[in-house]
């Protein structure tokens, strides 16, 4: 059975102040969507703060990235198991902002994923093509590299462990959504992959969608049969927008496979 989910991404925004006001609306503006999930991945200092206003509600919280190692002499990393000591359940990994510069490589998001499952936090896995890829075709060949890259390294049985995500660099923070078409053809092309290799994962698997999700494109996007939930960035600085995004989610049937 697959929910719709949305996660916010908060990026590097935010203040203890406006978090909280932020997390009040939408506890209250989401109290009667019960047909979906959501969560907010917030900067690491605020995670302390999303435990205690989140703490006994249904929305969850999770860290935007994390380190592949356990403990040590890693200045200024965040192990999996400080995550989970702050309440979280998910942790976004791969996210292209990282993986651009330099910080991330495929092997690196692999063992990423595994560190995760291992401490019980959900990875989000995100994969997608850059505008130059997307011009020249590439955008399977990509997605299909990245995720091949993840299933050598935590082998497919582990994926349902995780979340992937499904975000052309293209369309992150520019308000050029993809087409509700092309996501569905790009999600369908990866969930169809998946089930050639394991039919049981490729149905179960949550994929969601994520590039300029907003509240003019929610319900087109949000309503194809492959795109599981969406990732959103700008648009979760504004709370009202997002719980209009969160209502769109809410609004679609759970997909039983
Ligand atoms: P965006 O960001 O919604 O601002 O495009 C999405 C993301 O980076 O996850």
């Amino acid at each position: 059975m697959r929910r719709k989910l949305v996660v916010a991404n908060r990026k590097m925004n935010g203040s203890i102040p406006e978090n909280k006001v932020f997390l009040k609306e939408l506890i209250a503006g989401t109290e009667d969507f019960s047909n979906a999930d959501f969560v907010v991945c917030f900067p690491h200092p605020y995670l302390g703060q999303a435990q205690d206003i989140l703490t006994g509600t249904p929305i969850a919280w999770g860290g935007q990235n994390m380190s592949r190692y356990d403990h040590g002499p890693y200045t200024g990393s965040v192990s999996a198991k400080m995550l989970v000591e702050f309440g979280c359940q998910y942790v976004i990994i791969g996210h292209s902002e990282r993986r651009g510069r330099g910080h991330d490589s495929d092997s690196s998001v692999g063992e990423r994923f595994q560190v995760a499952v291992k401490a019980g936090l959900k990875p989000i896995f995100c994969m997608g093509e850059t505008l130059e890829e997307f011009e020249q075709g590439l955008t399977d060949l990509v997605t299909i590299r990245q995720l091949n890259s993840l299933i050598q390294q935590v082998g497919i049985k582990s994926l349902t462990q995780g979340i992937l995500a499904y975000e052309p660099v293209w369309a992150i923070g520019t308000g050029k959504a993809a087409s509700p078409e092309h996501a569905q053809s790009i999600l369908h092309f990866l969930r169809g992959y998946l089930i050639l290799k394991d039919p049981e994962v490729g149905k179960h698997i949550s994929i969601l969608y994520g590039g300029s999700l907003n509240r003019g494109n929610a319900v087109d996007i949000l309503s194809m049969p492959d795109i599981d939930g969406g990732l959103v960035g700008t648009a979760s600085l504004n709370t009202e927008e997002f719980i209009e995004i969160c209502q769109a989610a809410n609004a679609f049937m759970v997909c039983d496979v």
